[in-house]
């Protein structure tokens, strides 16, 4: 919590929410990881070359049945990797409770800064009393992120060197696709060299592209895509109001665009662009030309256009202007184009600009650029993440507890209330596909796109066409911690599959 808060603030009172339990992980003696052997789909004999010990694992699924009740204590370290994601915190406190209930004598210990803290053993002990400072926070402040790749032997070896100086039963990664194929990748080495410590995975990423069949949504990002939608529907209401301003309004979510797509369902702009749809960059502009010159002839000089910051990555560098070239270039560890750092939104109200002036239009064009990205990052949880990440702690805590490796902690059936929410697991191995990454073919976690056959971007689809002329905008407001269930308690519309 934020050291100056009074005990009066919001963050004071958010660390004494209680999240909801599931049912299914109260007593966490009454359930079992069962090892089994079938697969849905047969793995790549290239994952099978490349990941043999993993690959040769049993799947796991929880059952219910009565375990012993007196177990060793485990030592298990924790690390974020990746960009921030709310609900982080609550990952934590899940975890550190549950291993409380397993065997009060473990230990928890945070590495910091991102992987980079495993390699360099930079760590924290995690206690009670320092947990319950970051209940229901934001942010990942308690120990930071980074975004280190865990590639090189050397690197390899640092981290092997730092688990064994720990006695680490398990290392649990907190990780968008990336990072969780990392922990397959340190997962298989630690078999490969026999060491005991189990690589443990959580799904986050506000992108929300992280999914499969376990895996319905990351987690971070009902809080995230609601906090832009609060901000977009206040934007709209001074578009409406000032009548002055084409708000472009950039929005984070790398590749895939389901922030942008639940952000347009819960405010209604009069554009929104999805990357996957795979529009050329001149069919964009002609899009929001079109928009303008029949807003105007409608009276209307003003309007909110939401873009995706993937949309950049399908495009040609060659077709920008020369100004905006250069900020292609830069990748991250892991060879993504860092899309955050393009201005999409800038670059549209340029182009669209120009196109206006080409075709004659007389009336006005005022392009208003906006980038909502890390404002969301690190709010503080909704119900629904702070639930859902508690859950994500407790059954990566079963994980550490049944010997599971390589295996990414998920909790199903989010569309239910709490209550009824499942703990599950996914081999990591089983969601990896091949990508060229810095220009090499490379096993990556496949990213989960907008699916346009999919019941949010059908919704979308069929709306969207009434949202251009018409002012329909929604103000949905900020994120409610108390009052009317339904209202406090919802999800994201992304699981409306
Ligand atoms: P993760 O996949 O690590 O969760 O990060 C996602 C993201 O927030 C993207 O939406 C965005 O493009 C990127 O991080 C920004 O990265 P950085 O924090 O390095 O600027």
């Amino acid at each position: 919590m934020d050291k100056n808060s009074s005990t009066h603030s919001l963050s004071h009172q958010r660390l004494l929410y209680c999240p909801s339990l599931p049912a299914k992980l109260r007593d966490l003696s009454s359930i079992l990881c069962e090892k089994r052997q079938e697969a849905t789909h047969p793995l790549d004999p290239r994952i099978k070359t490349l990941f043999p010990h993993l690959a040769s694992l049993p799947l796991s699924r929880l059952i219910s049945s009565k375990t012993p009740s007196a177990h060793p204590p485990f030592k298990v370290g924790v690390v974020f990797s990746g960009g921030p994601a709310p609900g982080g915190h609550n990952v934590i406190a899940g975890l550190f409770d549950a291993l409380q209930q397993i065997s009060p004598s473990s230990e928890l210990i945070g590495f910091l800064n991102g992987p980079g803290g495993v390699l360099v053993n930079a760590f924290k002990p995690l206690t009670k009393v320092l947990i319950d400072q970051f209940r229901s926070q934001g942010g990942f402040d308690l120990l930071s992120s980074g975004r280190e790749k865990i590639e090189t032997p050397e690197q390899f070896a640092s981290a092997a060197k730092t688990v064994l100086e720990h006695k680490l039963n398990a290392l649990i990664i907190i990780g968008g696709d990336d990072s969780n194929t990392n922990a397959a990748v340190l997962a298989e080495y630690f078999l490969s060299k026999k060491i005991s410590t189990q690589v443990i995975g959580i799904p986050k990423t506000i992108d929300g592209d992280l999914q499969a069949e376990e895996i319905e949504i990351s987690f971070g990002f009902d809080t995230a895509c609601k906090t832009y939608a609060e901000l977009i529907g206040n934007i709209a209401k001074d578009a409406l109001s000032s009548k002055k301003y084409y708000h472009f309004i950039k929005l984070m979510g790398r590749s895939a665009s389901h922030v942008t797509l639940e952000c347009a369902l819960l405010t209604q702009p009069n554009l929104a662009f999805i990357s996957e749809e795979k529009k050329e960059l001149q069919q964009i502009v002609d899009e929001i030309v079109s928009l303008v010159m029949r807003r105007e002839k409608a009276g209307k000089e003003y309007g909110v256009i939401l873009i995706p910051e993937g949309l950049i990555e399908s495009m040609k560098e060659t077709d920008l202007p020369e100004k905006f070239r250069a900020q292609f270039i830069q990748k991250d560890a892991h060879g993504n184009i860092q899309v955050s750092q393009i201005e999409t939104e800038r670059l549209l109200i340029y182009l669209v600009k120009e196109e206006l002036k080409q075709r004659g239009y007389k009336g006005k064009f005022h392009g208003q650029p906006h980038f909502l990205g890390y404002e969301g990052r690190c709010a503080m949880p909704s119900n629904f993440d702070a639930n859902y990440t508690y859950a994500l702690g407790f059954t990566a805590a079963l994980a550490v507890r049944d010997g599971l490796t390589g295996v990414i902690a998920a909790v199903r059936h989010l569309r239910s209330s709490a209550e009824y929410w499942e703990p599950a697991f996914a081999s990591i191995v089983h969601l990896l596909h091949f990508e060229i990454r810095n220009g090499k073919e490379q096993p990556v976690i496949q990213k989960t796109l907008v699916d346009l056959k999919g019941g949010p971007f059908l919704r979308f689809a069929s709306q969207r066409k009434s949202w251009q002329i018409e002012d329909l905008y929604l103000q949905p407001g900020p994120i409610q911690f108390f009052g009317d269930k339904e209202l406090i308690d919802k999800g994201p519309l992304n699981l409306s599959k």
